[in-house]
């Protein structure tokens, strides 16, 4: 890798050093997952520490990320505290389930997203960004593209995989899962995924009332379309899968986790990945210009094979994930002692596996702060070891919405390149913070103007 962009995107502050436990638990650390990082931990293998009685590795090396996430996987599920609290919101769907349960859910709604069947929803994809893009102010305006961004994701999975059923996409159901998603995007990870019914804060309140309402908005939709799904949509197809392996009722609870499920992880992760492109591409004016010739060009060709005509795109896109990956730490526990990068790992312990230090690790990348996506053209991408680059995770439990992902985020920015060019206004930068995901604090305004 010899190219080295001019460019630094914004990160958050480092700790010189290791900082005391109770210093990792207070404050802006503790808001935000990738605040304070301790410099160390970008030239590691492995860092073992403990916290509240828990022993922690979090995990660098790529050879040992791919023991935990496939060669070993048996050994490694997601941790048990974390499940129950998340099964609080999803249930039993796919994301918390394990074992069997899992195996038969995947296999179930792995067909809708093969590339055949995600390349059929290309269209409503540009749509969705069409649609949105014309409630903009037409002349230029400071719009926040993150919120743009999470509109348009948003419209995305209601209409590509619940045939835009109008309980979902009308402003109250906006209104219902901005709340959910507001309180899920906080560092209080545990406490919020679990939405404890203890906590009286309104944020709290609000969110369980937007869960509520989600469930039982998912529940109606999924008894309305009767057992054999009522359509060959994802939804129909899914509802009339799990009749078929489970007893009745729990195939309509599971059609409801997996529902919420699909809502909820599909279009967050995606939403912050576009704003984070969108940022790159906006503090790189000459960049921005190459890509929207790329993608005034790929407009000839039909939406379904456009991104085989995205190429620049894609590696900004790509670029942008390991600068910003949109789940910045995802976590296993041990069901049986192991070694991880030589250190043994005891039965019980957990292990973070954290991809905003690995893709920006010292031992691994080139100039890692800097920004170029030409590590992403072809003849370098080949170099990357397969565990050193994990926006989507990886192993059999990888994302089974990424192809979906790539490819409505790069047909979204194309539509918004070909439309609009996009400035950073004077003196903003903007506040990367982590939780569940990696959201831009404060929203992502940036300044347009029509092409
Ligand atoms: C840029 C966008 C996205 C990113 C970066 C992302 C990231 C991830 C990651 C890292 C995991 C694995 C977590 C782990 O191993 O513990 C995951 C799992 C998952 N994602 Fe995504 N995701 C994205 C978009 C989507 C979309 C669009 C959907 C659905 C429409 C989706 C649905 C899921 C589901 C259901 C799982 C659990 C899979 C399983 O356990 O079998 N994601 N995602």
């Amino acid at each position: 890798m010899t190219s080295i962009s001019l460019f630094i995107p914004v990160q958050p502050p480092r700790s010189t050093d290791w900082q005391p436990i109770w210093r990792e638990l207070s404050g802006e650390r503790l808001r935000n997952t990738v605040y304070g990082i301790p410099q160390p931990a970008f030239d590691l293998p492995i860092r073992t520490r403990k916290a509240l009685g828990i022993t922690i590795h979090s995990l660098m090396d790529p050879e040992a990320v791919e023991r935990v996430l496939l060669s070993n996987k048996a050994n490694y599920l997601r941790p048990r505290l974390a499940q129950r609290l998340l099964s609080s919101l999803v249930g039993n769907g796919l994301l918390s389930a394990e074992g069997d349960d899992w195996r038969t859910q995947r296999r179930i709604v792995a067909p809708t997203f093969a590339p055949g069947a995600v390349a059929g929803m290309a269209q409503t994809m540009t749509q969705c960004a069409v649609d949105n893009i014309a409630r903009w102010p037409a002349g230029p305006a400071q719009i926040d593209m993150a919120e743009e961004a999470t509109h348009t994701t948003m419209a995305i999975i209601a209409n590509s995989l619940f045939a835009g059923d109008s309980r979902l996409t009308n402003p109250q159901a906006s209104d219902y899962i901005s709340q959910l998603l507001v309180v899920a995007g906080q560092a209080r990870l545990m406490a919020v995924l679990g939405l404890q019914d203890w906590d009286p804060s309104p944020g709290m309140r609000r969110a369980r009332r937007a869960r509520n309402w989600l469930r039982q908005t998912l529940t109606e939709m999924v008894r309305d379309r009767g057992p054999d799904g009522g359509g060959d949509d994802f939804f129909g197809g899914m509802i009339r899968s799990l009749g078929e392996h489970f007893p009745p009722e729990q195939a309509i609870t599971l059609a409801v986790d997996n529902a919420i499920t699909f809502y909820l992880a599909g279009h967050e992760t995606t939403a912050n990945a576009l704003a984070w492109s969108i940022y790159c591409l906006a503090a790189q004016p000459g960049l921005q210009e190459e890509a929207r010739a790329e993608a005034i060009a790929a407009k000839s060709y039909p939406a379904s094979e456009r991104i085989d005509h995205l190429e620049l795109l894609k590696q900004i896109f790509e670029e942008t994930m390991r600068l910003y990956p949109p789940a910045p730490r995802f976590a296993r526990e041990a069901l049986a002692p192991d070694e991880l990068a030589g250190r043994p790992i005891a039965k019980g312990e957990l292990v973070a596996i954290w991809p905003w230090v690995i893709h920006r690790h010292r031992a691994l990348w080139n100039d890692p702060d800097h920004f170029d996506h030409t590590r992403f053209a072809p003849e370098n991408r080949a170099k990357l070891h397969r565990f050193q680059y994990i926006p989507f995770g990886g192993g059999p439990r990888v994302c089974v919405g990424a192809r979906f992902a790539t490819m409505e985020a790069l047909l979204i920015l194309a539509q918004w390149l070909c439309e609009r060019r996009f400035t950073l206004p004077q003196g903003f930068v903007p506040d990367p913070v982590g939780s569940v995901t990696l959201r831009p604090r404060g929203g992502m305004p940036l300044m347009t103007e029509p092409v």
